[in-house]
């Protein structure tokens, strides 16, 4: 039988190594996307996913408070940003498969799927061109010790995807859009072309992200007679555990489909 689309996000999710899950990944989104072209559609079907991704043996987990600062003026703390990407760009691997994976009991047009195959495809791309970059500068994902919180906000929604569509495309990948620009013109700054071209890369890609958060998010309370904003709130203050803090990249929200009155009201502690 064919390998449903389930069953290929299973795989990535147990894939241990980084390269070689961002390798099945980018080719499983292939064989998808392939398919859906020829008009030939692969099942989606069911699939089990584990309740922890598999991950290398390195980089060692550490709390976030453990995990040293570095300045970024030095190579060193350019290199630990670069490594501090490159973990969140493997953890956004996992988590878009996961997504794909887990809410079998929620009926999705396939304009889900074909959606989040996508995000799941790019950061694979993502991950692997921070990887590149580090490679250059001498360094490699594993040579420091990584964020251990990561997976927190997919465990805490493993049983609710309207709260895991609002804490990670709408909330995290949103941040992502706040925070990019600074990261870009510290390495416009030093002079690194390669990693400023990567960066726009994943930039530009991100706010694709964060607006099939908004669209699924809206589309799920439209069907259920949810109106999305009050609800967005609750499921933030019930999964999120801290303010959301401003600056905020209006435009690029607002690009998104994210308007101001989802994240404004969260900057206040509940
Ligand atoms: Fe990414
Ligand atoms: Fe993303």
């Amino acid at each position: 039988m064919t390998q449903g689309l389930r069953d290929m996000a299973v795989a990535v999710l147990n894939t241990a190594d980084g390269r070689e899950k961002t390798a099945l990944s980018r080719r499983y989104a292939a064989t998808w996307f392939a398919a859906r072209k020829a008009g030939a559609l692969l099942p989606i079907g069911r699939g089990t996913p584990p309740d922890r991704p598999a991950r290398p043996a390195r980089p060692e987990l550490l709390d976030p408070r453990d995990v040293p600062r570095r300045r970024p003026g030095s190579p060193q703390g350019r290199i630990a940003i670069l490594h501090a990407i490159a973990h969140i760009e493997l953890n956004a691997v996992d988590l878009h498969w996961d997504l794909i994976a887990r809410f079998h009991d929620v009926d999705m047009p396939l304009g889900f799927f074909d959606d989040w195959v996508k995000a799941a495809d790019e950061e694979s791309k993502h991950f692997n061109l921070i990887c590149d970059c580090l490679e250059a500068m001498g360094s490699h994902y594993g040579d420091m010790p990584a964020h251990a919180g990561m997976w927190r906000a997919a465990e805490d929604t493993a049983g609710d995807i309207l709260g895991r569509l609002a804490v990670v495309p709408m909330v995290l990948e949103a941040r992502g859009l706040d925070v990019t620009p600074g990261m870009i013109k510290i390495f416009q700054q030093a002079r690194e072309d390669t990693t400023v071209a990567a960066l726009e890369v994943i930039y530009a890609e991100e706010v694709g992200h964060v607006a099939y958060g908004s669209k699924w998010f809206n589309f799920l309370c439209g069907r259920q007679g949810l109106d999305p904003q009050p609800v967005f709130l609750e499921l933030v203050r019930r999964y999120f555990h801290s303010p959301l803090k401003p600056s905020f990249n209006e435009e690029k929200r607002a690009q998104a489909g994210l308007p101001p009155d989802f994240y404004w009201p969260l900057t206040e502690p509940a």
